[in-house]
């Protein structure tokens, strides 16, 4: 059987090495780091944690996601369409950068896209 996009996004090692990568890129995006900065209060410890565990189990890894669902997360942060492509554009870019083949990149990318509802004009 194929390897599972878990796998192939390098499990546990490479999850962690990207989701560190689009804290990093998010908070020097123009478009989209006031919403980690200014009086955000964010918990960069238990936000890394938990998008590393959504990663996971979206992917088809193990474990269980402890965090709430996209429509509540980015509740009351009313984000539009520039910023949600832009905050995907860091994410993507942290997956290339971890060097996956265009296949789990575009696979990525269909699953981000798939929960734009859920993010957008919350
Ligand atoms: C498809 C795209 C996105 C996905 C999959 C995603 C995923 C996540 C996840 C898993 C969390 C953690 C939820 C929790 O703590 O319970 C989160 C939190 C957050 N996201 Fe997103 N996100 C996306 C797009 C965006 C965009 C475009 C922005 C900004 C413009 C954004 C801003 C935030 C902020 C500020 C938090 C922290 C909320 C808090 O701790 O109070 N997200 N996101």
């Amino acid at each position: 059987m194929a390897d599972s996009l878990f796998e192939r996004l390098g499990g546990t090692e490479g999850i962690t090495t990207i989701t560190k990568d689009i804290i990093q890129r998010h908070l020097v995006n123009p478009d989209i780091k006031v919403r980690f900065t200014e009086g955000s209060n964010i918990d960069f410890t238990q936000l890394e944690q938990r998008v590393i565990e959504f990663f996971t189990v979206g992917s088809g890894g193990p474990g269980e996601y402890s965090g709430r669902d996209m429509a509540t997360a980015h509740a009351h942060m009313n984000i539009n369409e520039r910023e949600l492509i832009s905050g995907m554009n860091d994410i993507l870019g942290a997956v290339k950068a971890y060097g996956v083949t265009d296949e789990t990149y575009n696979d990525v990318l269909a699953i981000l896209y798939s929960l734009k509802d859920e993010v957008m004009f919350k």
